[in-house]
């Protein structure tokens, strides 16, 4: 992989964006130290304090693997951390869970470069040996709290590249059913009922399923609907 490491940044995101509108190949990644300004969905701020882990990877998808690809870095995340001994779960669309609490968060941002396709940047942020600010302890962890001892960074950053690229691979190849499964069976959002807020309103129902766009099924009483967006909250 060809790698920009940074000390201090405002968003990966951002120095990603610039590095592909200058045509920078798929698999460049930015890591970085620090973020002053991280940012999470729906426009919130990500909390980026040194000891964890912040990085965006440039990937160049076909349109059709674009809807899977957030889904599918939530399930090589999930693989990762599974295989340190960890409990995580997917909470739709891609928070990663361990022991219910958020430890990662994913931030695919698409776009297209005039002549020259779509450009996804994949965020992944991963508390695993930094302080959490005091307001977010009850619904955020780090890692090194749920396993009692600090992680080698870099050993946890060489696991997800890995594992993200074969994520990646599996979508190219056209195999994105067998992701979509284990999203399923990673999901603490499936089988619950959830409030979704949504730039239309609000919904409650059960959420049945996901399809392969992304998106959440929710039997909403009056039928089923899909949602391509949206904050959901588990109620029950
Ligand atoms: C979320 O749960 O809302 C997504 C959080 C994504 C955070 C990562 S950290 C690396 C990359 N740079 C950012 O500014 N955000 C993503």
């Amino acid at each position: 992989y060809q790698v920009y490491y940074l000390e201090k940044c405002g968003s990966t995101q951002d120095v990603a964006r610039e590095l592909a509108e200058k045509g920078a190949p798929e698999g460049v990644v930015v890591v970085a130290e620090e973020q002053e300004n991280g940012r999470g969905r729906l426009g919130r701020r990500w909390f980026s304090g040194r000891g964890g882990l912040w990085f965006t990877v440039v990937l160049r998808p076909k349109p059709d693997a674009l809807g899977l690809l957030s889904l599918g870095v939530g399930v090589a995340v999930g693989r990762v951390l599974r295989g340190l001994g960890l409990s995580v779960g997917l909470k739709w669309p891609n928070d990663v869970l361990v022991d219910g609490r958020k430890a990662g968060g994913i931030l695919v941002e698409g776009f297209t470069v005039p002549g020259d396709g779509i450009v996804a940047l994949v965020g992944v942020g991963l508390n695993v040996n930094n302080e959490l600010p005091p307001g977010l302890a009850e619904v955020s962890v780090a890692l090194r709290e749920v396993v009692g001892a600090r992680l080698s960074r870099l050993q946890l950053f060489l696991k997800l590249l890995r594992e993200i690229d074969n994520v990646y691979l599996q979508l190219i190849e056209g195999r994105g059913e067998v992701i979509l499964e284990e999203w399923r069976r990673l999901s603490v959002t499936l089988g619950k009922t959830v409030k979704i807020i949504t730039a239309d309103g609000e919904y409650i129902g059960v959420a049945v399923d996901v399809g392969p766009l992304g998106e959440l099924y929710i039997d909403i009483g009056d039928g089923i609907r899909a949602f391509y967006a949206g904050d959901v909250v588990h109620v029950r």
